[in-house]
């Protein structure tokens, strides 16, 4: 079993920089995967009326575009990599070693899109219409595409489908969550364009009245389609497994919360665009506009939320716990011990008085720093505040029946006993002397309580 160092931010949790930064990402990539829909209908459908009108916001709004997703978005992507590889390496190395050539066929796709885009952005104004659609059909096919290939990895994290089983790489692809997430997806990139395009319209300063609520109202027919949401949105929940399901329908109030949030926001953005933009013909100015862009990021958000919340504990389901191990490395840490292979030293080794308390850091930084801070977000120090030694004890040992969302404790008795020690040295406020506890009956309970709830069966009875 390979060791990767891991980086802690706390008191952030490190799901909360991972989760943040992949918000604005996909907010970004919406924007620039929606936003050469919308140039394109532009271009090829509003020409027929105003040729110069919309020649103008096209080659305007492309600069925003480059300007926008080619550079924060590039820089937000990579920064996920960084993150994401420091927080669960074995995750990410999962993915990439078994979605090679998808990740590499998106890159072509990513690669295709920039060199199309920038293209559009330095010679557009030169080309004839022909040649300027050309460019834009490469940028929209690219971009999408490359949504198409990651979406199907990111799905499959959630809903693995046959994969477990079979291990075939199209299978985990083309898993039960790929359509619907697709849908989804592609009709929150339109939307996110069109409202970013709104405000763009505001921001252009040549544009008279009347032409800025031609556009406005062109850009509105990209919210259309929003009212096929609660379609995609009920088939992906229908995909979701038993479990998931079950949290977000009040087994777990915050993702309940967050998919109301979510479904509210684009409820009152879609219910805005049919009633008040398509039929009354509204105009919006710039404030209105950033105020919906700003909901449809919180209805991102939230349902970014919850796709990441509900898939806990695992990282992919059917093959790797949050803590990034598989059921046989789990079983095996129960046999041999959490931590004892761990090379890395911690990296304030001084501050425990004594081995049993380090031994407890290194198993908190293996087993539970994926989700948990001690003293930040999601803290134990507060979750387990009023808790008795040996309430630690069994709730620690059998970490899964004390929430649905923990993975089992994959770690022996002494193991257990190091957390726990911790735990009630940092709650008498970090004493220099500590005595170290090593009674056999304790030890003994202990062991029947890790083998009483057992390992968490990763792999519940997939077809075949
Ligand atoms: C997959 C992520 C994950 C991992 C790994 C994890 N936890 Fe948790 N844990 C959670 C979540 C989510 C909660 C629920 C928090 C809440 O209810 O607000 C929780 C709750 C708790 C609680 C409070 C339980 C209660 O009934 O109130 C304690 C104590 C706790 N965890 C300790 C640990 C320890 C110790 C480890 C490592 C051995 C660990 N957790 C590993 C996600 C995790």
């Amino acid at each position: 079993m390979p060791w990767f160092p891991i980086g802690e931010f706390g008191p952030v949790m490190k799901g909360l920089i991972i989760g943040l930064l992949g918000i604005i990402h996909v907010y970004l990539a919406q924007f620039a995967i929606g936003s050469g829909m919308l140039l394109l209908y532009f271009e090829t459908r509003g020409r027929d009326r105003d040729d110069r009108l919309y020649r103008t916001f096209v080659d305007g709004f492309f600069k925003y575009l480059v300007l926008v997703s080619f550079v924060l978005g590039a820089v937000t992507g990579v920064g996920m990599w960084l993150t994401a590889i420091q927080v669960s390496p074995r995750t990410i190395g999962a993915m990439v070693s078994e979605f090679q050539w998808i990740w590499a066929t998106a890159w072509t796709f990513f690669c295709l899109a920039i060199v199309a885009g920038y293209a559009f952005y330095r010679v557009a104004a030169r080309l004839d219409d022909r040649g300027r659609r050309t460019l834009l059909v490469m940028y929209v096919a690219a971009s999408w595409g490359g949504l198409f290939w990651i979406n199907g990895i990111l799905s499959w994290q959630l809903t693995p489908g046959d994969w477990p089983a079979t291990r075939s790489m199209w299978d985990g692809f083309f898993n039960p969550g790929f359509w619907p997430s697709l849908g989804f997806r592609t009709i929150s990139a339109a939307a996110t364009a069109a409202l970013a395009a709104c405000i763009a319209i505001n921001l252009m300063p040549t544009l008279s009245t009347e032409d800025r609520r031609t556009l406005v109202n062109r850009s509105a027919h990209l919210l259309a389609p929003m009212a096929l949401m609660p379609i995609f949105g009920i088939w992906y929940f229908a995909t979701m497994p038993e479990d998931s399901r079950s949290w977000v329908l009040g087994g777990s109030p915050a993702m309940t919360l967050f998919l109301a949030l979510a479904g509210g926001s684009s409820a009152l953005i879609g219910g805005y665009a049919v009633f008040g933009l398509l039929r009354r013909k509204l105009y919006i100015n710039g404030a209105t506009a950033t105020l919906l862009c700003l909901l449809a990021f919180g209805a991102t958000a939230g349902a970014e939320f919850v796709r990441e919340g509900v898939r806990k504990p695992y990282t992919v389901r059917g093959f790797m716990y949050s803590n990034g191990l598989t059921q046989e490395q789990a079983e095996q840490a129960r046999r041999e011990g959490a931590v004892k292979d761990d090379p890395y030293p911690l990296r304030d080794a001084k501050d425990y008085p004594n081995a049993q308390l380090r031994r407890g850091a290194k198993v908190y930084r293996r087993l539970c720093a994926s989700c948990h801070t001690w003293d930040g977000a999601n803290g134990i120090d507060h979750l387990a505040s009023g808790w008795s030694v040996e309430q630690r004890r069994i709730n620690f040992a059998k970490l899964q029946m004390t929430k649905p969302f923990m993975p089992s404790f994959a770690g022996d008795a002494a193991d257990v006993e190091a957390l726990v020690q911790l735990s009630a040295w940092r709650r008498a406020g970090r004493p220099t002397t500590w005595g170290v506890s090593e009674d056999a009956g304790v030890m003994a309970e202990i062991s029947a309580d890790l083998n009483e709830a057992g390992v968490l069966p990763i792999f519940r009875g997939a077809a075949k």
